[in-house]
């Protein structure tokens, strides 16, 4: 039993609360002091994590209990940490995951089947999403949680590694209503359980033994209450409306002080402020404010209830209305507020506060739109002054000032017209709400909201419009709008194509976007849609069939019932050869990084005496530095070129090539060229110090900056490519070119970037050591790199840098170069102030620095026969690699290698790396490799549209041959048993039933208007090489057994994999007791001095190198121990593993051995393959796309851990997912990144994944040359997600053909290029931006 903590405060004015059970007095402390500054600074609970520090990621998020004194209960909500103000939670408790459950006291159930599930990779996310799920869970009604919540639970929460699946089976797992046949592959159950067996075997959850413990706290408050009340700071909490404006009239108006209104703070997530304020006031403890007020009239809503509260609310009125038009009215309030933000944020977001962000701010806010259509009001007061005023005047009125206060907003209830006392008999109320959002659930602000009401009757010439209001919201605009002049036309009118014609016309007038605004035209083009689709809505009401029949499909409108994943089948085959090798083991370490006690370098306690720094960067692209200035006094240093001791070197990073600056001396090549590094005693000062850092820029004779590869090309810009690097062409260009029978000559394609997205932001903390030595902790991909690249800038030997990681929080390529300069950075400032200094990169500047992946132009030049069959091919491939070199020089390699998956008879290609003034583009996750692979379906899309082909048959028609494949992969290619891909190619075709879907997609489209379907089926081939690693094996006297190895664990589950490869290697010895050997075998973190050589993990192929690794030392082990094993064997009948050590250990047999693997050449680069179907629905209206299902058929060879392997080929696809469909990375015309925060970069959500999600992990038996009969995992599939882009260009086809059915000429040919990342605008552009209107007049046509 949990002793409560009495959270009365023991003086007047400090605040008080709990933290898992331990209870925190605090006296002093800034008020804008978050929830996770402190628990991150001032307490030992890390498993609260900054991932954005805006509310967008989840990675924060923490239960509080607080006591409702509305509802006379204890609520139990996450709310995000990361923008909760400490002294909000005065009186509170809070629970973080290790709250729920430790290595110590245990791990709760949800820690337990994270693991179990397979559902925590790097596990920076991992407790978040525990947490999400966990109030999810006690909040469920009568402990019943439903599949659906339990998806929904985590909608608001990222993860980058797993793509979502295994996550929402471990949630899953807790609801009363699933499938168990439903859930994944697991640790719990093996094949043929009984769904008894399985039930039992799942860690059981019981409610009321793991119902939160921390929930006790202190009930009703009722008196006005100050904290921290000095001089430098004060935060009020009245109690009364009186207390608040005698406060607020004495502060404000006598003493001019700068007041702060409080209430969930979660404005302060899309604003940023950094505004000092002298006083805070709570608004939380007004009842008034908070109060839910019901009559007659409506429904009243104080304006301090959370966003989540009044859902709740709303849903309760519901229920006592069922049936009545104002419920309908409600409902559809509800559920659409439900789509705004996610969970923790609408928990501690206030309404009143949206309101006022809308009013105030011009918020795109989707509660005023809302508001604005049902005719609500507001009340406010300023100074002694009340008012009521509609939602319209309160927003078309010039911006609150801040002595007013929101109180109150009023939601009438709605009934239909009544004429003469009584109701028409067909009157009706109709109400909708829509939003287009890059991702429907998982918090994203809408391309533009809507909601109409109208009050419609039928007689018998048809559907006439009584009363309609209209508006339109986030479109660009500074508030909601109504549509006057389409309101005022309908009124009155009855229904018909003519009059919907008309109102189309309108509401293009009426909905404008501001300039500047982007994708304006779509925007214009949602309201046409959303409007088209209500009032064709009407249509359904009564009995006439007004429109000659339904316009929309009602089965596929723009709204859609989302379900999320809707199933999933994992087939892995396990091969016992090498066990424990081939066991889908969890990963190692899963369940602390689910319960957060899992150390990251940010988690490491300070030193005492520590710095923090942050970068100070450039915002043009080639300018002259003339000073820098920053503003804040709090800071302690700037360091600059100028810092680095005599003895160093100007020397950031040792990359492929060669070194490359720290800081870029007097010139910033950039925007986003690292200046300077400021240091401040914490890493808040730190960051606004940088924040408020101003630049002075001088570009006088100076040359215009190289921002395109054209001016590259015309400037001779380029960095060498070396000629070992340079990848080799194929047979005669023009010979093949001759034999074509057609020609498609010089098209071009551009791709964009993608940035890594970690969840863990860029990361190190250097401290000095005894004689002048200094151990760095990096978050690296790449610590040996940063030991020389760090020893080179301080001057040092390298003996004297020690650089240790244990783990990363996800890397994806981005910490294979880019962690060298913040690691340097911190290691310089340590060494120039003598004190250790730390960096933990807020999330924006990690955008703008760290550059991401290659943007290119590629025109290309192809002969085929009228078979498909393709006979030459020329690509001219112009590739954005910003200022530095990083590995840029290897990207045509990479490119060339993916792109040779087909026999292009002929191949030739000029690639040129080009130097620009952006920032240095390096390794992402497949880096050229999908580039490649995606410019070959795009050429084979655009022959098999030239000669009005199915894509799908070109693609076979150019498939290699055994023969064609060596030719193009040479030394590669391996053996033909090894060419696996054509089996794969039927293989996935009959597991997805692609034919027979392929003709039921044909009925769909048929049938369907305004959605489409598409299907397409995608090979790849992805060229890896292993290259030479280290390791270390030591065996202690219990027999325990201690690994090190040059491959670092990013999340890959490499460590996993590693024991598993120890305790196969070391059990080869046959002793009895290593069945469990696995069990004895731990990984310890990459040190640079302890084992040299580590080199980069990257690749996909460092877990195998790293395994064979360990090999070698188990085998020079085992020659050890086996002289001493076969003399016990002849004392004894059985020598146990731990009294073989013993006795080795006695007898000063050495136990511990060193490798360093080095692959022979011949074998070293090898080839992956590997298929997809994807199938999408695009609905036409909105361009939205959906993925409704995946099948992936992929060669592991001899899978080492299929679990682990799985985690990778789903992770990699999903991040495909979000290059292909979503993630756009945008510049501002210098070049500065202008995509830099949660909000404006969308990667995928558990609602953008496939909803039928089909792995197939192909066991391809014996590699010889492989180690362990194993093949790469870790980039390959990402390639794969190309299906779901050609299978959204497959249904913008469809949506073309019937557009040139409807008349129109412009956007209607079969051949067209879609962008990467096909998101909403750019698909519903090329289905017409203008389809309803081209589709009316057709109808007017033919009436
Ligand atoms: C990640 C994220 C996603 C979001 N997504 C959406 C979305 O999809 N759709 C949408 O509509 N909204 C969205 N929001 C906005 C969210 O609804 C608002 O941030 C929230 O409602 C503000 O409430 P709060 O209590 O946190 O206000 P605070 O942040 O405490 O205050 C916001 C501002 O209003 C002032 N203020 C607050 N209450 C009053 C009052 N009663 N009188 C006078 N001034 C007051 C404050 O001084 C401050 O200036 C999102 C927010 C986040 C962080
Ligand atoms: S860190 Fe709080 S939501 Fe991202
Ligand atoms: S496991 Fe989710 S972000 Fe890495």
């Amino acid at each position: 039993m949990e002793v409560i903590q009495d959270l009365s405060s023991s003086g007047n004015d400090s605040l008080v609360f709990q933290v898992n059970g331990e209870r925190f007095e605090v006296a002093e402390v800034d008020p804008s002091t978050t929830l996770l500054e402190f628990l991150r600074s001032r307490t030992r609970f890390k498993s609260v994590k900054l991932g954005c520090g805006e509310g967008g990621c989840g990675a924060c998020v923490v239960l509080l209990s607080k006591y409702d004194p509305l509802l006379k209960q204890t609520d139990n909500i996450t709310v995000s940490s990361c923008l909760t103000l400490l002294c909000s939670v005065n009186g509170c408790s809070i629970t973080t995951s290790e709250g729920l459950g430790n290595s110590k006291d245990g791990f709760h159930p949800i820690h337990q089947r994270f693991a179990g599930f397979h559902a925590s990779q790097c596990g920076f996310c991992t407790p978040g999403m525990c947490m999400s799920l966990f109030s999810t869970l006690v909040n469920s009604e009568n402990s019943k949680l439903t599949v659906s919540e339990a998806e929904k639970s985590i909608t608001g929460n990222l993860c980058r590694c797993t793509g979502y699946r295994p996550i929402a089976d471990a949630c899953k797992s807790f609801a009363a209503d699933v499938d168990l046949e439903d859930l994944g592959i697991n640790s719990f159950w093996k094949k043929g359980d009984t769904k008894e067996a399985k039930v039992g075997k799942l860690p059981a959850y019981n409610p009321k033994n793991h119902t939160c413990p921390y929930t006790e706290v202190p009930k009703d408050k009722n008196k006005s209450t100050s904290l921290l009340n000095s001089e430098k700071h004060s935060w009020f909490s009245p109690v009364t409306i009186e207390d608040l404006q005698s406060f607020l009239h004495y502060e404000m108006v006598e003493n001019g002080k700068k007041i702060k209104l409080i209430v969930g703070n979660t404005g302060n997530g899309y604003y940023k402020e950094t505004e000092k304020y002298d006083k805070y006031v709570d608004l939380r403890y007004i009842p008034e404010l908070s109060m839910v007020r019901m009559d007659n009239s409506g429904i009243e809503f104080g304006a301090t209830l959370s966003i989540s509260k009044a859902i709740f609310h709303l849903k309760e009125q519901i229920k006592a209305n069922l049936g009545s038009g104002g419920a309908l009215v409600l409902e559809k309030l509800a559920k659409h507020m439900e789509k705004g933000a996610s969970g923790f944020i609408r928990n501690s977001a206030s309404l009143g506060g949206n309101l006022v962000m809308a009013q105030k701010k011009y918020f795109p806010s989707d509660i005023a739109t809302l508001f604005l259509a049902v005719g609500c009001s507001v009340s406010i007061l300023t100074g002694h002054t009340h008012e009521k005023i509609t939602m319209e005047e309160f927003l078309g009125r010039p911006p609150m000032d801040s002595k007013s206060v929101l109180l109150s907003v009023h939601i009438p209830f709605l009934e239909p017209k009544i004429v003469d006392g009584l109701i028409q008999i067909s009157s009706r109320l109709l109400f909708e709400t829509y939003r287009a959002a890059p991702r429907p659930l998982g918090n994203a602000l809408p391309y533009l909201n809507a909601a109409f009401l109208a009050d419609i009757s039928c007689n018998k010439n048809g559907v006439v419009i009584n009363s309609v209001r209209l508006a339109f919201g986030a479109y660009g605009t500074k508030h909601a709008t109504r549509a006057r002049k389409v309101e005022e036309y309908l009124v009155g009118k009855i229904l018909s194509v003519g009059v919907l014609n008309d109102a189309i016309k309108l509401v293009k007038g009426d909905v404008v976007s501001e300039d500047g605004t982007s994708h304006a035209s779509y925007r214009s083009s949602l309201a046409v849609s959303f409007l088209f689709e209500f009032l064709n809505s009407f249509t359904s009401v009564g009995s006439s069939d007004l429109l000659n029949g339904s316009l929309v499909n009602g089965d596929n409108s723009s709204k859609g019932n989302w379900t999320l994943l809707s199933s999933a089948k994992q087939v892995v085959e396990s091969s016992r050869d090498y066990y424990p090798v081939g066991e889908a083991m969890p990963k190692f370490g899963a369940a602390i990084q689910a319960s957060g006690e899992a150390v990251y370098v940010d988690d490491i306690p300070s030193p005492q005496n520590c710095l923090y720094g942050a970068f100070i960067y450039s915002s043009k692209p080639l300018a002259r530095v003339k000073g820098i200035s920053v503003k804040s006094t709090e800071f302690t240093a700037i360091i600059s070129a100028k810092d680095i001791p005599k003895e160093g070197e100007n020397i950031g990073c040792m990359a492929m090539f060669g070194s490359e600056p720290l800081f870029p001396g007097d010139i910033s090549r950039c925007a986003g060229d690292v200046l300077a590094f400021v240091v401040a005693e914490t890493q808040k000062d730190a960051n606004l110090a940088a924040k408020m850092a101003i630049v002075d820029y001088d570009t006088e004779g100076l040359d215009t900056p190289i921002l395109t590869v054209e001016d590259a090309v015309e400037k001779s810009s380029f960095f060498d490519v070396p000629p070992y690097v340079c990848p080799a062409k194929v047979g005669d260009f023009s010979k093949g070119m001759d034999e074509a029978d057609h020609k498609i000559l010089s098209s071009e394609i551009k791709l964009g970037s993608q940035y890594y997205f970690y969840m863990e932001t860029q990361t190190a903390l250097a401290v000095p050591d005894e004689d002048n030595c200094m151990v760095v902790y990096s978050s690296s991909q790449n610590p040996e790199y940063t030991n020389r690249a760090i020893a080179k800038c301080l001057g040092f030997p390298e003996h004297n840098v020690r650089v240790i990681t244990r783990r990363v929080g996800g890397g994806f390529g981005g910490k294979a170069f880019k962690s060298i300069h913040v690691a340097t950075a911190c290691a310089l400032a340590a060494h120039k102030l003598g004190r250790p200094v730390r960096v933990y990169v807020d999330r924006k500047t990690d955008m703008i620095i760290v550059g991401g992946r290659h943007p290119m132009k590629i025109t290309y030049t192809v002969g085929f026969k009228s078979t498909g069959k393709i006979t030459a091919l020329h690509l001219d491939i112009l590739i954005n690699a910003g200022i530095t070199e990083d590995m840029s020089p290897v990207m045509p390699h990479c490119i060339i290698g993916a792109f040779k998956k087909y026999n292009w008879g002929a191949l030739s290609f000029d690639v040129k790396v080009c130097k620009t003034n952006h920032s240095s583009k390096s390794a992402m996750r497949a880096p050229g490799d999908v580039q490649g692979s995606f410019i070959a379906e795009a050429i084979i899309e655009h022959v098999a549209s030239f000669l009005s082909m199915e894509v799908d048959s070109v693609r076979s028609e150019n498939f290699h041959t055994y023969e064609s494949l060596k030719l193009f992969y040479e030394g590669s290619s391996g053996e033909a048993i090894e060419y696996t891909l054509s089996s794969i190619w039927d293989k996935v075709a009959r597991t997805s039933s692609f034919v027979q879907r392929i003709a039921s997609i044909k009925q769909f489209n048929n049938v369907n208007k305004w959605c489409k379907r598409g299907i397409s089926r995608v090979p790849i081939v992805h060229q890896v090489s292993v290259r030479p690693t280290p390791g270390k094996v030591s065996i202690l006297s219990d027999g325990s057994i201690v690994v090190e190895v040059g491959g670092i664990e990013l999340g890959q589950g490499l460590w996993t994999k590693v024991k598993q490869a120890t305790a196969y290697a070391l059990s080869t010895i046959g002793c009895d007791g290593t069945e469990d050997l696995v069990e004895k075998v731990r990984v310890v973190q990459a040190d640079t001095l302890s084992l040299v050589q580590g080199g980069l993990t990257g690749g996909s192929t460092t877990s195998e190198s790293s395994c064979e690794a360990v090999r070698l030392c188990c085998n020079v082990l085992i020659e050890r121990l086996t002289p001493l094993k076969e003399k016990l064997h002849k004392e004894m009948d059985s020598v146990k593993w731990d009294f073989l050590i013993l006795q080795a250990y006695y007898q000063n047999v050495n136990l511990a051995a060193n490798s360093y693997f080095v692959p022979e050449s011949r074998s070293s680069q090898y080839l992956n393959y590997g298929a997809a179907v994807s199938e999408v629905e695009v609905n036409i209206l909105t361009g939205e796309t959906r993925i409704l299902r995946t099948d992936i058929v992929y060669d592991c060879g001899q899978s080492m851990n299929p679990a682990v392997d799985l985690g990778q080929i789903e992770g990699a696809f999903v991040q495909g997912l979000g290059f292909f469909m979503l993630e756009e990375y945008l510049s501002n015309s210098d070049g500065l990144v202008v995509s830099d925060s949660t909000w404006t970069y969308k990667i995928p959500t558990i609602d953008t994944i496939p909803k039928q999600f089909n792995v197939e992990i192909l066991n391809s038996g014996n590699h010889h040359k492989r180690v362990l009969s194993s093949k790469a995992s870790g980039e390959p599939p990402l390639l794969l997600a190309a299906s779901v882009h050609c299978a959204t260009r497959a249904a913008i086809k469809e949506a073309r053909k019937q557009l040139k059915s409807w008349g129109a000429i412009e956007g209607t040919d079969s051949t067209f290029q879609l962008e990467v990342p096909a998101t909403m605008p750019i698909v519903k552009q090329l289905c017409g931006l203008d389809n309803v209107e081209m589709y009316l007049k057709s109808l007017v046509s033919q009436s």
